[in-house]
Order: C-alpha cells, then structure tokens, then sequence
C-alpha cells in the first residue's frame, strides 16, 4: 500500500500555520489537523473555522482527528469547513454507525480512532464502514510524547482482523511517529503515518518529511 506522511500541525507555530502548511505543500500527503476540546481529552486546539481558513491556503488534503465528546454534533461543521477524512473515537460515540454515515454522505472519507488501551477487537463490528483506522500509539492529547511500543503488535492484530474480513483499507498511525520508529510501523501494516512534532519540532519539515518517507520505505 502507498505510504502516505500526515505532519500534524500541532507541534507548527500556531501564529503561522500558512507559513507552516506551505514548507509542507511540496513534500506531505495529507495533514493531520488535531481538534482537541478539553472534555475528551486534556487540552484545546483548533475548531472547524480555523480548518476553514486554512482550506484557503493548501491544496494538501486535510485528514481531521476528532479528539471531542459527542463528535455528531460537529461533524457537519468540519465537512462544511473542507475536511477530506474525518475520524472520530470508539471511546467518545456511542452510536458510531451513525456518526461514520454521517462523514460518508457528507462526501469525506470515515474512519474510527482507538486509544492505546481499547481493544483491537473493538473496531470488529464498524470496520466494513470505515475507509480508514486510525491506532493512537500515545494517549491523545499533546503533541511530542513517547510512543507506546505495544502498539506496534497491535497494527499487526489490527491489519489481520482487516484481512480476515477482505477489507484493504488502510491503518493510520498517530503519536510517537518518527524516522526510528516508521519502519517498524510500515513493516506491521500502517501506511498513513502522521507525525507532528518530527516534522515541526526542529529542523526543515519537508527534509524531515523526507527522512520519514525513507525510513518507511526501508523496512517495507
Ligand atoms: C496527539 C495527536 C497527534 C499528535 C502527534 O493527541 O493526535 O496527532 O499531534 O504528535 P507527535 O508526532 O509529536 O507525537
Ligand atoms: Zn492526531
């Protein structure tokens, strides 16, 4: 499957997010845009006019991850302010058929995101509505912490529940992701590996893209 880098933009200077998606334009797939709302997780971000106005600025494809309590209510405005994938938590809707439904007839590609600590087995009944998984390898909620090693077993269980179903969609990976831990991630069945803080913490985003991309492609 094409690997795809998603640089998240939470670790990107907040007062220069167009500058941050342009060092990106040439170099990413897809960016990762963290919508945070201090219930579900332990901090706030950005909301849907901010994705809007950053519509206006990329051609980039955005993948929006919704870190919200009782996501429903916003899909609507997140399609509306030009999201190409939505995921929403299997810990934060009870009532997920609907919400992916919900993103489909919207236009926009679904997918469920599962914390470190849900289980595999969980996304067992959704996974034929889905066009894409999202495996959290850090407790969502801030940018730049560790990843959780675990979690690359659980790509594998992931992916093998995906094939035993004859899905082929792909499993997006988010926290931790860097040059040293792509490969493994790729190796274990991820192909969209988003990564926040490798890209935007220090150095040149789009070399450190490169460097991702490489380190990906090596153990695959
Ligand atoms: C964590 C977010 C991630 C985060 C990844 O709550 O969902 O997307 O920005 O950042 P890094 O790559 O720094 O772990
Ligand atoms: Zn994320």
């Amino acid at each position: 499957m094409k690997i795809q880098i998603a640089p998240s933009i939470l670790s990107a200077d907040f007062a220069r997010l167009a500058d941050a998606l342009a060092s990106i334009e040439s170099s990413a797939d897809l960016v990762h845009l963290d919508v945070m709302d201090g219930h579900f997780v332990p901090n706030i971000t950005i909301g849907a006019p901010v994705i809007a106005a950053l519509r206006k600025v990329t051609n980039l494809p955005f993948d929006c991850h919704l870190m919200i309590s009782e996501p429903q209510k916003f899909i609507p405005a997140f399609l509306d302010a030009g999201a190409n994938m939505i995921s929403v938590h299997a810990e934060s809707d009870r009532h997920l058929h609907r919400a992916l439904a919900l993103i489909r007839d919207g236009g926009a590609k679904a997918g469920v995101a599962i914390n470190p600590a849900t289980p595999t087995e969980s996304l067992a009944d959704v996974i034929a509505y889905c066009d894409f998984i999202l495996v959290m390898s850090v407790n969502p909620g801030f940018g730049g912490q560790k990843f959780i090693r675990p979690v690359i077993e659980k790509v594998r269980r992931v992916r093998e529940l995906l094939e035993r179903n004859g899905l082929g969609i792909p499993i997006e990976i988010d926290g931790g992701i860097d040059a040293t831990t792509a490969g493994e991630v790729v190796a274990a069945g991820a192909s969209i590996l988003v990564a926040g803080n490798a890209v935007f913490g220090s150095g040149v985003p789009a070399a450190n893209i490169e460097k991702i991309r490489q380190a990906a492609v090596v153990l695959n």
